[in-house]
């Protein structure tokens, strides 16, 4: 972006700013364009790691019977994310939780629904050893990859290392840092195009920060406060999920859920942490029922009164916000080893 471009956006940011301001006491801040991906010091990008992590993600030997992959769940044919509400893991057992996009994970403090997991390098080894999506032991993965040339190879040409967990992790992390969104209908309209959004989509967006109340929690460039809310989603039960509180055991964190990315939502039904709403228009519905009653429902949850045509236009708005993103095939994956590779057999090892 030329230098002149970059002082537009961030006046129209300020300006944003100010008027977003009078919606809301709390002053939050303006949905601005998105900054530079966050890179942490100690897990610099290179060309070579990027291409490690694009092959670990896309490695179903990964998982314990060489059948799951990073891209089962997070497919970037569906946004990155996966079409069913919860997903299937190893041996066909199904979780509990929708896999959100990894779509701008580089971008959020915590990952997971209830944040367990703060940096995407301390994320990337959790669903390899889960029993239920990769189910490996991370012993084994490394025991793997090491007896696997092309993969000894890439991990000492970037590490200096044969394959570690630590290795696997910082790979994964950087090649996920590449995955971030491009412009949107959104963004074109913020920098001044007054015909990148549809009329609909201007309609919603004053919704989004007025009678909707929306931006007291989808806040910022990535619409999110980077917070934990309880909506009240898959609290009718008698003992509900604890969401936020399993990882604080702070009891005011019951059935909190961190606010996700509103950015790319529009391709990656269906919606909420357990998927239990399919269309954006039902999730409208839902907040204009002001969520699920329960004893901790975030204060700002209240019903909405919102017509059909308010909400039409919030998904409308939403949908505007929906900006390029790479899509890619899998990259030819180092053989087993020469021998299997001569016979042409895969599989186990
Ligand atoms: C069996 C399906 C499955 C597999 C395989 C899987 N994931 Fe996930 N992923 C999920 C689910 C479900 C969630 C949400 C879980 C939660 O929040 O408790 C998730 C969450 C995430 C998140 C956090 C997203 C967010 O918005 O908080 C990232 C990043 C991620 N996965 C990356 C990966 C990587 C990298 C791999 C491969 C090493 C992987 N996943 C393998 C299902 C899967
Ligand atoms: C009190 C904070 C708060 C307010 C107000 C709020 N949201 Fe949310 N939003 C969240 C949280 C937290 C979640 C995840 C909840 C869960 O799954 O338990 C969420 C989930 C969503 C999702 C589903 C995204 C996905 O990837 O599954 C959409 C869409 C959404 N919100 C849009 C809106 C719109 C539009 C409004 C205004 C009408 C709004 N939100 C108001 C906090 C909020």
């Amino acid at each position: 972006m030329s230098r002149m471009g970059m002082c537009v956006w961030v006046m129209l940011a300020l300006v944003l700013a100010g008027s977003a301001g009078r919606a809301s006491g709390s002053g939050f801040l303006a949905n601005g364009p998105l900054p530079p991906v966050p890179v942490p010091a100690d897990n610099p990008q290179t060309d070579a790691k990027i291409r490690l992590g694009r092959a670990l993600y896309f490695e179903p030997r990964l998982s314990a019977d060489n059948t799951i992959s990073c891209a089962t769940c997070h497919n970037p044919k569906t946004g990155w994310a996966n079409i069913t509400p919860t997903d299937t893991g190893i041996g066909k057992q199904v979780g509990d939780r929708n896999s959100g996009t990894i779509v701008n994970s580089a971008y959020m403090q915590f990952q997971f629904w209830d944040g367990r997991a703060g940096s995407l390098e301390e994320q990337a080894l959790g669903p390899i050893h889960n029993p239920i999506e990769m189910g490996e032991t991370l012993d084994n993965v490394v025991r793997k990859l090491n007896a696997i040339p092309g993969y000894r190879d890439m991990f000492q040409d970037v590490f200096g290392t044969d394959a570690t967990t630590d290795g696997i992790a910082k790979a994964i992390a950087a090649f996920e840092r590449t995955i971030v969104s491009g412009p949107s209908p959104y963004s074109r309209y913020l920098a001044g195009d007054r015909e990148a959004m549809s009329p609909a989509a201007v309609r919603g967006q004053a919704l989004f920060n007025g009678k909707g109340h929306c931006s007291a929690c989808h806040s910022g460039p990535l619409f999110s406060d980077q917070g934990f809310h309880n909506l009240g989603v898959g609290m009718q039960v008698a003992s509900p999920n604890p969401g936020r509180q399993k990882v604080t055991n702070k009891p005011g964190d019951l059935g909190r859920y961190k606010t996700p990315t509103l950015l790319n939502v529009a391709v990656t039904a269906p919606f909420l942490h357990d998927g239990s709403e399919k269309t954006l228009l039902d999730v409208m519905m839902f907040y204009n029922r002001g969520g699920v009653p329960n004893p901790n429902l975030d204060p700002q949850m209240l019903p909405l009164a919102l017509t059909k045509k308010e909400m039409q236009d919030l998904v409308a708005f939403m949908e505007a916000l929906t900006g390029t993103y790479p899509v890619m095939e899998a990259p030819p994956l180092p053989p087993d080893s020469p021998a299997s590779a001569e016979t042409g057999k895969g599989g186990a090892l």
